[in-house]
């Protein structure tokens, strides 16, 4: 067993994170990371600056993104940021570091993360974690240099049917568990992945831009949109383990509801979703990529306590001139991508996951 994961133990930086660390959600993160890859056709959509000096990946779990960022940009250093450690499962090239803490503080974590400095603040999957979003934005607007980049990969904690139609309504544990979310100490937010682009305007970033990915529960989408049809299989199988944990872990562990009634909206949860995975038509999560490029009016302030932001994104539409002609146009107003809309827009820097940042099924991380 790697030295520094134990299998299932707390954190230890007094942060709550309702999932656990565990070998077993080490996989599932890892198999994740290709469906993910699948899905959206590449790891990370920014065009990162060629040559850049500083990548972080915050939220950085088993390192694979951070692994992949470290091969592709050989130049840059990369640091994986994660509240918990991050185990041996890719071989780390020598330009990764990692630093254990939380997101909320990457900029008084430790001296070589220096405000000003970071090309690209890359995100994905925090909305177990992360209970002050506007924060945790404008902690990463600070680190950054004019022309590099934010990006967030996200999800909603929400389902929809085929049409699109939001049918939480329709499924009470869908409900409780977006309640135990937003109810926890300082409130998660269960609908991160399309509030990022809210927060990041907020926090004085102009001209964001996002993309709403479906990822289905099951296949029945794989004819039409073949990348999905990975995540599919995965979500059709995994998707029970981290929604039953934050069943457990915010409903029943923050004292909201009975063990029993828990038990019974788990049940309900397998009633309610079997039917879809086995091929019952349309029923999906959102999944939102959002960035933005950093221009200089919009770097570092250092007066977070008494920051406001200095453009108003509503009444001053920002030209920003810096914009390279290969950033990827996506809409404005999310509207769902398929594989091939995103691969006809060129992205020079962002690519498919690094073989290297694979995870190697062969290998035992427990060994
Ligand atoms: C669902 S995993 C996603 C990991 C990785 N980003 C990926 O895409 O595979 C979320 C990770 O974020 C970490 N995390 C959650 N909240 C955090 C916080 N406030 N600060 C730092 N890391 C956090 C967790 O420890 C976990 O490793």
């Amino acid at each position: 067993m790697a030295a520094a994961v134990r299998d299932t133990q707390p954190y230890s930086t007094g942060i709550s994170y309702p999932l656990p660390i565990s070998i077993k959600e080490f996989h599932r993160l890892e198999e994740q990371v290709i469906c993910l890859a699948d899905l959206m056709g590449r790891t990370t959509h920014a065009p990162i600056p060629p040559k850049p000096s500083i990548l972080l990946d915050i939220g950085c779990g088993t390192g694979a993104v951070t692994c992949y960022l470290g091969h592709a940009h050989p130049t840059a250093h990369v640091y994986g940021i994660d509240l918990s450690p991050v185990p041996n499962f890719h071989p780390k090239p020598p330009n990764v570091t990692y630093i254990q803490g939380d997101a909320h503080d990457i900029s008084v974590l430790d001296p070589r993360l220096v405000p000003g400095t970071a090309d690209l603040a890359f995100a994905r999957l925090l909305i177990c974690g992360i209970r002050d979003w506007l924060a945790c934005i404008s902690d990463m607007r600070d680190m950054m240099k004019p022309g590099a980049w934010i990006e967030s990969q996200e999800l909603n904690a929400s389902v929809f049917d085929s049409s699109g139609r939001n049918i939480d309504d329709e499924m009470e544990w869908v409900r409780v568990m977006r309640q135990a979310m937003a109810m926890v100490e300082n409130g998660l937010d269960p609908d991160a992945g399309s509030n990022v682009k809210r927060c990041m305007e907020e926090a004085g970033l102009v001209d964001v831009q996002s993309h709403v990915f479906r990822r289905p529960v099951g296949t029945w989408l794989a004819d039409e949109e073949p990348g999905t049809k990975r995540v599919g299989e995965y979500d059709g199988k995994e998707m029970w383990t981290p929604m039953a944990v934050v069943l457990d872990e915010l409903a029943v562990g923050k004292g909201r509801y009975g063990i029993d009634e828990v038990e019974e909206l788990k049940r309900q949860m397998r009633r309610d979703m079997k039917p879809k995975v086995k091929g019952e038509k349309g029923v999906h999560f959102v999944f939102t990529v959002t960035l933005d490029l950093v221009t200089k009016q919009e770097t570092i302030t250092n007066d977070r306590p008494n920051y406001t932001p200095h453009v108003n994104s509503q009444s001053t539409p920002h030209p920003n001139p810096t914009l390279p002609p290969s950033l990827p146009t996506y809409p404005h107003n999310p509207t769902y991508a398929t594989l091939s809309s995103l691969n006809h827009q060129t992205t020079p820097n962002a690519t498919t996951l690094h073989p290297s940042a694979r995870p190697d099924p062969t290998r035992n991380p427990n060994k």
